[in-house]
């Protein structure tokens, strides 16, 4: 088997960046479509849009490639990987029927009930009247409503009481698109705890658990304001040491891979759990099919070995057959710089000043997330514009040097959050590691 040398990504973001960034530094020739102003750098990029799969397909086979990497979710569901798989193409992804563990939440929960894995519990309802009389005639207490479907982060709703989940279920029948996306209502359980990403690499029988994370869903500091795309990331999350790991890849990633199998669904790409760690142990909030993004990264850019290696051998159902990864020691933090308006509308446009300057910050590394080649220089092309990243001997030291690169780059109306990584270091601050506690305990008076 001779590595392919060229390789095609799938998507134009921050992720799709790192991943061509990180392929291209393990000796591919990548093309990305549609790509950014950040790929072009460093790859061909293809102006095709994610979602054409007629036209990827044919040009796949025109230029050759060897390998197709997808990074978004909407390709998937559209099913992006049958295309492929059907014309003789190798890929590394979901078949749409998979991706359903993220574009279903009802399927989601199927799956979870099959494999035994813990997750909150909720009730299905076809019927909006359904769903109010339930939640009318059951005690006052904290629930979660989710609209079923694929409506971009938008179908879901935490809410404190039974008067807020009504109106949860009033903002759904009065908005088109999350009505028309809705195949059903979940009302579910809220959980409490913090929240973490663990994803993993799979070919449908082997699993390659990759490190923890910890997203920034809200748009402010102090996790205020309303949910985004994600506004920053770190690795690892320090909530999750390595026994609570191969508990979750045990209790959950491991059932969940199987369940998919037994139920003629296999699964083969990036598994992403959505985990809240509870008191009662780490329960499943959402499966993704895909690389969380700003997750993405924060993790490849602390990946030493080789990712074309993994997403190689996945695509040929021989992922047994890989050395393990091998992760940077240290930390890594990604600080999401959005335009003004975001998670709203936004102006587009606006000249980015300071990137070569914030490439030279030591250890930082500038992802482009929505940027294209304007008159005079790179220019904002949308919400999450950059995914400044740096990596560290400690999460302290990476956190330090992201900002650093952030404080060098400027446009008008830029923003970020400047609490990325806080709950992390709170964390170390206030659980002392095992190595010191083993030793107070040796060392205390008897
Ligand atoms: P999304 O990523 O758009 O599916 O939204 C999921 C977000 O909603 C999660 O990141 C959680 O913050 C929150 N969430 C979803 N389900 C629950 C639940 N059962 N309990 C508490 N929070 C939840
Ligand atoms: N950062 C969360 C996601 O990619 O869904």
């Amino acid at each position: 088997m001779t590595t392919p040398r060229r390789v095609l990504v799938v998507g134009g973001g921050g992720r799709e960046h790192a991943i061509a960034w990180k392929l291209a530094k393990d000796g591919a020739e990548v093309l990305v479509a549609p790509g950014n102003a950040g790929t072009a750098a460093i790859a061909e990029n293809v102006p095709l849009a994610a979602t054409d799969v007629p036209a990827l397909v044919e040009f796949a086979r025109r230029r050759e490639v060897d390998l197709t990497v997808v990074g978004p979710e909407a390709p998937l569901v559209a099913g992006i990987v049958d295309a492929f798989q059907n014309a003789g193409l190798r890929i590394f992804g979901p078949t749409a029927r998979a991706a359903q563990i993220e574009g279903s939440k009802l399927f989601c929960k199927q799956i979870l009930h099959r494999g035994d894995v813990p997750t909150a519990m909720f009730r299905e309802f076809r019927a909006m009247a359904r769903a109010r009389e339930y939640l009318e005639a059951r005690e006052d207490m904290p629930v979660v409503i989710k609209a079923d479907g694929l409506a971009a982060g938008k179908g879901v709703f935490v809410c404190a009481d039974r008067a807020a989940a009504l109106e949860a279920l009033a903002a759904i029948s009065a908005d088109p698109q999350l009505a028309a996306a809705s195949g059903g209502i979940l009302v579910e359980e809220r959980l409490d705890g913090v929240e973490v990403s663990v994803m993993a690499i799979t070919d449908g029988r082997t699993i390659v658990t990759l490190p923890p994370l910890q997203d920034h869903k809200a748009a402010h500091d102090g996790d205020q304001g309303p949910n985004t795309g994600g506004m920053g990331a770190y690795c690892p999350a320090p909530f999750v040491d390595a026994d609570m790991l191969a508990d979750i890849e045990a209790r959950i990633l491991v059932p969940t891979v199987h369940a998919m199998r037994r139920a003629k669904v296999p699964f083969q790409g990036v598994l992403y759990a959505g985990l809240m760690l509870t008191a009662q142990g780490p329960k499943v909030l959402e499966f993704n099919a895909r690389f969380g993004d700003p997750e993405c990264e924060a993790l490849l850019a602390r990946l030493d070995s080789s990712l074309l290696d993994l997403l190689d051998a996945t695509a040929d159902r021989r992922l047994d057959e890989v050395q393990p990864p091998i992760w940077r020691n240290g930390a890594s933090v990604t600080v999401v710089m959005a335009s003004a308006g975001y998670p709203g509308s936004v102006e587009k446009g606006r000249p980015i000043r300071g990137l070569d300057a914030a490439a030279r910050v030591t250890d930082a590394q500038v992802f482009h997330a929505a940027t294209r080649a304007g008159d005079g220089g790179v220019v904002t092309d949308g919400g999450r514009v950059l995914a400044v990243t740096a990596t560290g001997a400690s999460l302290a030291r990476a956190k330090l040097q992201a900002y650093t690169a952030v404080k060098e780059i400027r446009w008008p109306g830029a923003w970020c959050r400047k609490d990325i990584s806080d709950k992390g270091l709170r964390h170390e601050r206030e659980t002392p590691a095992a190595d010191d506690a083993s030793t107070l305990a040796a060392e205390a008076p008897p």
